[in-house]
């Protein structure tokens, strides 16, 4: 008998096909909880899941008895709980590096468009406002990009390549914060180690790009608002529980900074009444971070890779709680 495999939420259809040659998928939307009865009869006897937010903590994992691996579709891995996962004898696996320069592409898009405006001066043209205007208002222009100083929080590899179009593309100098020094970084893209208080003081572009940890949470509040320049511009591209969202908007009401590009949110979808929206100088985008097709089936395939070798006594190549591989797993 094959063995029973989930695939839930944002899984694409190349992965699901790979699966079914050795598995028995079972295909969920990713809204279902474990209150879904339907769902936890699956789960109660699945081996595996792949799958988009996924929320895997003791709760869960005590509806799924014979799991053996949680195999996520996304880098970040916030929505695991490691600790239980370990307790339970569950493999977790995420996908790196597959996604670096996709994201990194969509977060300097946040730049540009933040910077310069496009996504309200898209509106502008399309309202027909250019035409009535005869010429563009100078209360539109928007600020430079190239040449400023942008502050990274979080160099990991997504952060690196941000550097890289920043330094070689956008002469842009780089600060970054990160919990270690880079040396590999500093000499390739002249990126400059400061404090967090030093990086949000000088840069024109603050860009977010650490993982959501309980070190992270909550990191960028009224006092880090307030140190950035006025005329300083904010990226989140990493996660929206880094961020105090109500700090954020109070920021831009009091014009502490000048605008915000924002890929994440600390509820998913937001909302369409948050005041975030209300706000002229915020540029938004609904987490698209690693979603262009080429990069969601790289992803989705290297999920099910892991999960494949998990379920096949493999060390699976994306591991993260090696302790469980070490004591052996669950029998
Ligand atoms: C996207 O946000 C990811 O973590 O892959
Ligand atoms: C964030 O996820 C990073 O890798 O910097």
């Amino acid at each position: 008998m094959k063995k029973k495999v989930i695939a839930y939420g944002r899984v694409r259809e190349k992965a699901k096909r790979k699966l079914r040659e050795n598995y028995e998928l079972h295909v969920f939307s990713g809204k279902e909880e474990v209150s879904d009865e339907t769902f936890a009869g699956v789960l109660a006897e699945a081996e595996g899941i792949v799958g988009l937010g996924i929320q895997a903590d003791d709760g869960f994992l005590r509806h799924a008895p014979n799991l053996k691996v949680v195999s996520n579709v996304s880098v970040g891995y916030d929505n695991l709980d490691l600790e239980a996962l370990t307790e339970h004898g569950v493999a977790a696996t995420n996908t790196p590096e597959v996604l670096n320069d996709t994201t990194a592409d969509a977060v300097f898009g946040l730049i540009l468009s933040t910077a310069r405006r496009i996504p309200e001066l898209d509106r502008f043209v399309k309202k027909g406002e250019w035409e009535q205007e005869g010429d563009l208002p100078e209360d539109k222009f928007g600020s430079d990009v190239h040449h400023r100083k942008l502050g990274i929080i979080g160099m990991g590899r997504i952060g690196e390549a941000i550097a890289k179009r920043a330094h070689f593309g956008f002469d842009m100098e780089i600060l970054y914060h990160n919990r270690s020094r880079k040396p590999e970084v500093e000499k390739t893209y002249d990126a400059s180690y400061c404090t967090l208080d030093e990086l949000l003081s000088e840069a024109d572009v603050v860009c977010l790009m650490t993982p959501l940890t309980p070190e992270t949470e909550g990191l960028m509040g009224r006092s880090e608002f307030q140190q950035m320049k006025q005329d300083a511009i904010f990226i989140n591209g990493s996660r929206g529980g880094a961020v105090k969202e109500d700090a954020l908007v109070e920021a831009l009401k009091h014009g502490d900074i000048l605008a915000a590009g924002l890929d994440v949110y600390q509820q998913e979808p937001l909302p369409a009444d948050h005041p975030l929206l209300q706000l002229p100088h915020v540029v938004t985008t609904p987490h698209i971070g690693s979603s262009t097709g080429a990069t969601e089936d790289k992803m989705s395939l290297l999920a099910a890779e892991n999960a494949d070798a998990a379920l096949q006594g493999q060390r699976p190549p994306n591991l993260l709680n090696p302790e469980v591989w070490e004591s052996g797993g669950k029998e």
